[in-house]
């Protein structure tokens, strides 16, 4: 309801409403409007008020709920089902929860702080209020395992292009990482629940530092890890790049589903590949190798040649540029 309240301000900017008008409009009573007012005040939004006139707008919060973002938004069905959080674990876990009672493909979860963000191999993933977008996309494919695990290019494509539509250059780090100026921006975390043959549902779940600040980092973060604003220097809008993410997102997943190939996905990804053609170690497991990257396969798998000339195909573990780069994992 206080989302109704919101929409009516927004559509007579600069007025004043009256209480009796908001009331007309929104079928509440009168006397519940003050809650509504309080609760998007809570949120960041403030308000001018007179006893005569009633309320107005004066100035909209730095937040990502459904309002806000809708306006960008192109997509049929990614982020149609919309769950947005002041704070929470992590999104990942919420989307996992929420699929036990309701599968909804497509379903986004999102949040403006995370207190227990989870990043790859059981990092955690520091995720401050209001900084980022920290945001899960809950998929239902009818797709066995291996051809769901060939979806998490998807998601660095999806970043790597909404970034571009806003005039930023960034490359991917094979599978799945953003990187700009050689630190680390977004990461990518997915998480499949399901049997050998099929699976339930997946979990695409996206971290972007957008105003985070050096000091929010952790001390060994702080030279491997960037924000939007660490390098432009200034603070960014996050509500068109969520957009921007999901429209991007359901656009090349749609392909991937429609033809049962990655071909859209991966001219981005190579295009965009910081690896290729690069010298890098491969870390998998407790084994760790130095080869050069060649390719990504069409099945979304990184090519490598190794030292004596033979060719080796990646499908998942820890890569790094061999000391090149300021970032080095
Ligand atoms: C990585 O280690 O690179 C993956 C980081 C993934 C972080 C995102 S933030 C939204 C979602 N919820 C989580 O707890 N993690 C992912």
């Amino acid at each position: 309801m206080k989302y109704k309240v919101l929409e009516l301000f927004k559509n007579n900017k600069d007025q004043y409403i009256s209480g009796e008008d908001i009331s007309k409009n929104i079928g509440v009573s009168r006397a519940s409007i003050w809650k509504y007012i309080k609760a998007l005040k809570e949120e960041g939004y403030e308000f001018e008020s007179s006893t005569k006139v009633g309320y107005k707008l004066i100035k909209e919060a730095d937040v990502l709920n459904y309002i806000e973002i809708s306006p960008y938004l192109k997509t049929k069905y990614i982020g149609r089902s919309y769950y947005h959080f002041d704070t929470i674990d992590s999104t990942n876990s919420k989307a996992k929860e929420a699929a036990k009672d309701n599968l909804i493909n497509g379903a986004v979860f999102i949040s403006e702080e995370q207190v227990s963000g989870r990043g790859r191999l059981g990092r955690t993933w520091i995720s401050p209020k209001h900084k980022g977008i920290w945001l899960s996309i809950l998929l239902t494919p009818d797709l066995p395992p291996l051809e769901v695990s060939k979806t998490t290019l998807i998601g660095s494509a999806a970043v790597y292009l909404a970034l571009k539509e806003l005039g930023i250059e960034s490359s991917i780090k094979w599978p799945n990482d953003i990187i700009l100026n050689n630190k680390k921006l977004c990461g990518i975390l997915t998480e499949i629940s399901g049997e050998m043959n099929n699976i339930n549902y997946m979990v695409m779940g996206i971290g972007i530092n957008v105003n985070t600040l050096k000091e929010d980092f952790s001390e060994d973060l702080k030279p491997i890890a960037t924000s939007l604003k660490r390098e432009l220097k200034e603070d960014f809008n996050r509500k068109k790049l969520t957009s921007y993410i999901l429209n991007n997102f359901e656009d090349l997943y749609d392909d991937f589903l429609a033809t049962g190939k990655l071909n859209k996905t991966l001219d981005i990804s190579r295009e965009a590949s910081i690896l290729i053609g690069k010298e890098i170690q491969c870390i998998n497991r407790d084994k760790s190798f130095i080869c050069k990257a060649e390719d990504i396969t069409e099945d979304g798998e990184l090519l490598v040649i190794l030292n004596d000339g033979s060719y080796k195909k990646i499908i998942s573990g820890e890569v790094s540029i061999r000391g090149l780069y300021g970032y080095v994992e």
